[in-house]
């Protein structure tokens, strides 16, 4: 019988782990991760290579973003396997002479993580050898103010993502957090929220008679309550 070659077992950080710590050179000096971060929101990204099309419009695009991404108290940290000169030559070509949509002259001034060794980006599971073995797929980590990682989504080579489902997933994570509630599907500020199942057969019947302030119930499992965009955005947007 002849055995394939299986890949080797790697570690990837999960939902509710604390974020792998590391130091790293970036584009914007040293950080030690994630305790700079301490207190903000951060989003760590992962591109596979500096000077590739499909990462450029990322970064134009999450770059042209960043205001809006620091209002709600979000960092952001990119990371590709390439050095740190390439990341400067790169994001200097950007700003130089790229235009993509309505974008020109943009400045990359978040950091941007050389990671040569591919230390961190084993660390965080972002190599995936079927993809491809020498450059980290498109990876995206949310981390709260306490280190927490809070959502991860990955994307392959050939696909760029989309940075209002980053938005989104930043906001519903802050309102789930400030209301103790969950974000149904394609949840916006401003849509109803999920009220999570009550914890006792008073509760669930009270709920269900209608008896708890402006909670729905269209069965014992399924509750819902409107918070206004102007409530939600009051509690998350903090610039
Ligand atoms: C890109 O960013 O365009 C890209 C990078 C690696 C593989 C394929 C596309």
């Amino acid at each position: 019988m002849t055995e394939t070659a299986q890949p080797a077992a790697v570690s990837m950080p999960r939902i509710g782990d604390p974020a792998p710590a590391f130091t790293a050179v970036t584009t914007q000096g040293d950080i030690s991760f994630p305790a700079d971060y301490a207190g903000s929101w951060v989003i760590l990204f992962s591109h596979p290579a500096d000077f590739t099309p499909v990462c450029t419009t990322e970064f134009m695009t999450f770059a042209s973003m960043q205001e809006e991404f620091a209002a709600y108290n979000t960092k952001l940290v990119g990371l590709s396997v390439d050095g740190l000169y390439s990341h400067i030559a790169w994001l200097r070509t950007i700003q130089d002479r790229i235009e993509f949509k309505d974008m020109k002259n943009v400045e990359v001034t978040f950091p941007l993580i050389e990671d040569i060794t591919m230390e961190v980006a084993q660390k965080y599971g972002m190599i995936m050898p079927g993809e491809d073995s020498t450059k980290a797929v498109r990876a995206v980590f949310v981390i709260d103010p306490q280190g927490t990682i809070r959502t991860i989504i990955y994307y392959p080579l050939s696909l760029g993502r989309n940075f209002d489902e980053i938005l989104r997933v930043v906001k519903a994570l802050q309102t789930a957090d400030a209301f103790s509630i969950a974000t149904p599907a394609d949840w916006r500020p401003g849509d109803r929220v999920i009220v999570p199942t009550a914890g006792s057969c008073g509760t669930a019947k009270d709920r269900m008679d209608g008896k708890e302030d402006g909670v729905e119930c269209v069965d014992w499992f399924f509750c819902t309550k409107e918070i206004s965009e102007g409530d939600v955005e009051a509690a998350i947007r903090k610039a």
